[in-house]
């Protein structure tokens, strides 16, 4: 082993202190990082795992913002797929969704329409007037992920519906204000039920947002609903917050024929706005904001 006071191994004549010797914030990230992996199984990023994360998570933002201007009346949720394919093509990319998890998931993204509450198929139903639809788009760029998600509001919505889609942006854009190092993962949930339960909506519990970055679901989970997780956040970590918020009961229901698209269990509407987030040093950066 190489002492500090050693001549460097680069033949430099310095001491290896004063010249390769990894800098003592370096040394601390590392033992950190160490003990975020063995103690939570997270992964704190490097800083060119940000780098290649912040790109799948840009493109992730931009094809749901193409996307998103896409769906209007009488456009169907499959157009917006192959579109989403496309987009994914040219940019060298593939769309995380496709033939994820068991049974494969079988489409490129997930359109949820009023009251789908997350990992809707897109299929040949035309959207119309008074459709609430979430557009669920997450890529791989170069073995890496980003994941986002917006509600698109087609034609003159109810007001039921237009509570939801506001009130799960809300509350994300409130749980994302009180984020940095050292912040309890229960807070997030804390913040985000306060807001829904105030305004009479409720979050559902089945899903969760997620580590994301070198895999697409990596520890840990953040829960948006009242919970107990005391895992304090730390720079370098990257996650996704995804509300989803209910204008009936929180409970959802899986369908038994395709096993991915979940309803409300009273059939009332549901939306979900998501981001991916980095833990800075003073608080974070949204991921996927494409910037102005
Ligand atoms: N993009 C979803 C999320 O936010 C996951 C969809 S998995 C799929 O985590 F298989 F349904 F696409
Ligand atoms: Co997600
Ligand atoms: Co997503």
């Amino acid at each position: 082993m190489i002492s500090r006071n050693d001549p460097c191994w680069c033949g430099s004549g310095k001491k290896w202190k004063k010249c390769h010797a990894p800098l003592k914030e370096q040394l601390d990230f590392n033992a950190f990082q160490r003990l975020y992996l063995k103690k939570y199984q997270i992964h704190l990023k490097t800083p060119n795992q940000i780098q290649k994360i912040r790109a799948s998570c840009l493109l992730a933002a931009s094809i749901l913002k193409k996307i998103c201007a896409k769906a209007k009346a009488g456009v169907t949720t499959d157009e917006l797929n192959s579109y989403a394919m496309e987009l994914h093509q040219e940019a060298d990319a593939i769309p995380a969704c496709l033939n994820y998890g068991t049974p494969p998931y079988p489409k490129a993204i997930c359109t949820s329409l009023n009251e789908v509450i997350c990992h809707g198929i897109p299929n040949s139903r035309p959207l119309e007037e008074g459709d609430i639809l979430n557009i669920d788009v997450s890529c791989i760029l170069d073995g890496f992920y980003g994941d986002t998600s917006a509600m698109v509001c087609i034609g003159e919505i109810s007001e039921e519906k237009k509570r939801v889609v506001n009130i799960s942006y809300t509350s994300l854009m409130h749980a994302i204000k009180i984020l940095k190092p050292k912040l309890l993962v229960k807070e997030i949930g804390q913040v985000i039920e306060d807001y829904a339960s105030k305004h009479g909506c409720s979050v559902v519990n089945q899903f969760v947002g997620h580590g994301v970055g070198l895999e697409f679901h990596e520890a840990p989970q953040i829960p948006h609903h009242y919970n107990t997780v005391s895992i304090p956040l730390a720079q370098g970590m990257i996650f996704t917050i995804e509300p989803m918020i209910n204008a009936g009961v929180k409970e959802g229901i899986v369908d038994p024929q395709d096993q991915w698209t979940v309803r409300t269990a009273d059939g009332k509407p549901s939306a979900q706005w998501e981001h991916t987030v980095l833990i800075t040093d003073k608080g974070c950066d949204i991921l996927t904001l494409l910037p102005k």
